[in-house]
C-alpha cells in the first residue's frame, strides 16, 4: 500500500517579538489577562519589508535538510496562507522559485487558520494517487499586518511565522487519515473585509482589519475540534490513549484543554507553543509540530494527531505515525 510520510520539518520565527508587557503600553490590556484567557505570552511580528514566501523559504530549507531532500527533488509545492505576498503570483511558485524547484503543480490554498490541514490533506492524496512522490507543505501567515493594533480584543491574540514539511510517498504509514470540514455561515464571526473583488479601496484605512466575536468562536472551536478528533481516532480504529501526541491548532490555551479534555487525553501529551508564538493561524500547526520534532519529545514511529480550525468556519484533522 502506498502512504505519504513526512520525512522533514522546518519553522522560521520573525525575529522581532513583542511580549504582552509591550501590548500593555499600546492597549488597554495586561498581562495578566492575556495570558489568563488565551494563554499567549510573546508572539513573533515580520518585519515591515519582510514577506510570507520570504519566511517560507528559511522554513522550507531546514525541512529539506532535515529530510535529506533536495529542491530538485520535490514535484509538489502547497502553502497554507491567508496573507499571500500578492494576489498573484500564488506564494507557492514564488517558494517553488525562490528555492530551485524546478517546474511541477505549485499553489497556496486559503483556509484561514486549517490552511496547513487543508494543504497537507491535499498533497497526501496527489501523492497516494501516485501523481507526485515528494511534496514541499507549508503553513505560513503575515497575520499582523492584518491586525488593527488599536483593536485589543485582537491584536494580543495573533503571531507570525511560517512551518513546513517534507511530504514522501512511502510503503510504511505515513499519513492515516484526513478529515476536512467547513460551514460557510459562520462567515460573519470572523474574517477580514477586504480583498481584491470586495471593498479594495477600504485596503490601508481602519477598516481593514481582522473582525471577530470571539466568544461564539471560541464555542464553535470547541465543539467542533473535539469533534473532528473524535472522528479521526474512530475511523482509524484507535482510542485515545493509544495516541501519543496531539498537536492542535494554536488559538487559545482554554481551547486547547478543552479538547483535550473532551478526548481525556493529558496535556502531557499536548503539544503547546501558544505562549511563545500566540496564534499564527495557517503557521500554528506545522510549527508546533517543529517544535516538538526538534526537542526530541515527538519520535518517529509515534502516533500523532493535528488538528485546526479556523475562519469560514473551516476545520479539519490529519493523523498519523511520525
Ligand atoms: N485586555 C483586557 N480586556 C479585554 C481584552 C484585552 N486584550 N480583550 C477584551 N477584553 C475585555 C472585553 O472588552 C470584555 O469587557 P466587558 O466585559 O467590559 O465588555 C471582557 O474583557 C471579557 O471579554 P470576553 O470576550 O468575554 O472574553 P473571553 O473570555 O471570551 O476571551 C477571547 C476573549 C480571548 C478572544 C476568547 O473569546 C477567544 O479566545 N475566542 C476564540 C477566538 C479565537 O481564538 N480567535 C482566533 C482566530 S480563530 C481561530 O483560530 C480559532
Amino acid at each position: 500500500m502506498t502512504y505519504s510520510r513526512i520525512t522533514g520539518t522546518g519553522r522560521y520565527l520573525p525575529e522581532k517579538v513583542l511580549t504582552n508587557f509591550d501590548l500593555e503600553k499600546m492597549v488597554d490590556t495586561t498581562d495578566e489577562w492575556i495570558r489568563t484567557r488565551t494563554g499567549v505570552e510573546r508572539r513573533h511580528c515580520v518585519a515591515e519589508d519582510q514577506t510570507t514566501s520570504d519566511m517560507c523559504v528559511e522554513a522550507a530549507r531546514l525541512a529539506l535538510d532535515a529530510a535529506g531532500v533536495a529542491p530538485t527533488d520535490i514535484d509538489m509545492v502547497i502553502v497554507g496562507t491567508t496573507s499571500p505576498d500578492l494576489v498573484f503570483p500564488n506564494v507557492g511558485t514564488i517558494v517553488q522559485h525562490r528555492l530551485g524547484i524546478p517546474a511541477c503543480p505549485a499553489v497556496s490554498l486559503e483556509a484561514a487558520c486549517t490552511g496547513f490541514i487543508y494543504a497537507l490533506s491535499t498533497a497526501d492524496k496527489y501523492i497516494r494517487a501516485g501523481d507526485v512522490k515528494r511534496a514541499l507543505v507549508l503553513g505560513a501567515e503575515c497575520i499582523t499586518k492584518l491586525i488593527d493594533w488599536s483593536d485589543r480584543n485582537t491584536c494580543v491574540l495573533f503571531g507570525d511565522g511560517a512551518g513546513a514539511v517534507v511530504l514522501e510517498r512511502s510503503d510504511e504509514p505515513g499519513i492515516l487519515t484526513t478529515h476536512l470540514g467547513a460551514d460557510g455561515q459562520y462567515r460573519d464571526l470572523l474574517y477580514y473585509p477586504v480583498g481584491a473583488s470586495k471593498d479594495l479601496a477600504k485596503a490601508g484605512t481602519d477598516e481593514a482589519a481582522i473582525m471577530m466575536t470571539g466568544k461564539e468562536v471560541f464555542k464553535v472551536a470547541v465543539t467542533t475540534l473535539g469533534d473532528v478528533a473524535s472522528r479521526a481516532l474512530e475511523s482509524a480504529g484507535v482510542s485515545p490513549d493509544e495516541l501519543d501526541w496531539l498537536v492542535p491548532h494554536q488559538a487559545n490555551i482554554r481551547i486547547i484543554q478543552a479538547t483535550a479534555k473532551r478526548l481525556n487525553l493529558p496535556m502531557e501529551k499536548v503539544i503547546v507553543t501558544v505562549q511563545d508564538h500566540g496564534n499564527t493561524s495557517a503557521a500554528s500547526v506545522p510549527l508546533a509540530l517543529d517544535t516538538a520534532v526538534r526537542d526530541g519529545r515527538i519520535k518517529p514511529g509515534q502516533l500523532v494527531l493535528m488538528e485546526a480550525f479556523g475562519g469560514g468556519f473551516t476545520w479539519g484533522s490529519v493523523l498519523m505515525r511520525f
